[in-house]
């Protein structure tokens, strides 16, 4: 099926699950090119088989550069060109304060933070090649508020919007935009488990994968030409709101 992204390449972390793979997918429906990268290895090469044509597996933890350095070369190998970086690799360990620790707060800022800037910094020689390109990178709307019990994963993704405002401004003039998408609670392994309650939301669910891909697509294409250095909420409302009406007796 030809789309408006027919003939691009695509690189989605975290693909291998979750919104990673709910982009991938709407990526490669719009006719992208797509190069599925993450750390599990067997459900990254289902979604890839899943795909069929046009999609591959490439192992990759985004902590590593040298890992970095494979998977673009092996997109421009396989694919001549690469268009889009989506950064959904994400961790979010969770425990109250006082026992969060050292470890958990440096792999969240490692894999959340570190992880995005060494994309970043692996895949712009191969969009300058490219004449420009579209870095999506999966914040959080923990990057505009607080919850608890998430000390590392909140302070993350307060800096997915720095790291994605002063890349934007940096590497606009190669045609690269950088852009974020912040979704609110949705429904993904991630999440398995977890219920911060929907009635303060103003669509009254909890997302989809595919609702969040929507947005990345929007993001990737030349519809959103003018767009950098954006953050884009995908939350059905819930930050519009208060946490508050939690309480507050549903009218509806
Ligand atoms: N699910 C939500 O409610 C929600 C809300 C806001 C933001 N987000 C963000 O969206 C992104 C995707 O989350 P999700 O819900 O799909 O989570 P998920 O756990 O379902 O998927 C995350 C994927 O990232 C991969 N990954 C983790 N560490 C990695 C590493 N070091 N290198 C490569 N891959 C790695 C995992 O293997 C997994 O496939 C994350 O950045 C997350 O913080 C999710």
């Amino acid at each position: 099926m030809a789309g408006n992204l027919a003939g691009r390449t695509a690189i989605v972390t975290g693909g291998a699950q979750g919104i990673g793979a709910g982009s991938a997918r709407a990526l490669h429906a719009a006719g992208a090119s797509v190069v599925i990268a993450d750390v599990r290895e067997a459900e990254g090469e289902q979604v890839a088989a899943e795909l069929g044509d046009r999609a591959r597996f490439a192992p990759l933890d985004v902590r590593d550069a040298a890992a970095w350095a494979r998977v673009v070369a092996g997109a421009e190998d396989a694919y001549g060109r690469v268009d889009v970086l989506v950064n959904s690799a994400g961790i979010a360990p969770v425990a109250p304060f006082a026992e969060y620790g050292e470890d958990a707060f440096r792999r969240a800022l490692d894999v959340n933070v570190t992880g995005l800037f060494l994309g970043i910094t692996a895949v712009v020689p191969a969009l300058r090649r490219a004449g420009g390109g579209s870095i999506i990178n999966i914040g959080s709307a923990g990057g505009f508020r607080a919850y608890p019990l998430m000390t590392g994963y909140i302070t993350s993704k307060w800096a997915v919007r720095g790291l994605t405002k002063v890349t934007a401004l940096e590497l606009g003039v190669d045609g690269i935009r950088v852009n974020a998408v912040h979704p609110g609670q949705t429904d993904t392994p991630m999440t398995a488990g977890a219920n911060f309650g929907t009635a303060h939301v103003a669509l009254k669910r909890v997302g989809l994968p595919s609702d969040i891909a929507g947005a990345v697509l929007f993001l990737a294409g030349d519809d959103s030409r003018f767009i950098t250095g954006a953050d884009l909420v995908v939350d059905g409302g819930d930050l519009a709101g208060s946490a508050d009406w939690a309480s507050v007796p549903d009218r509806n």
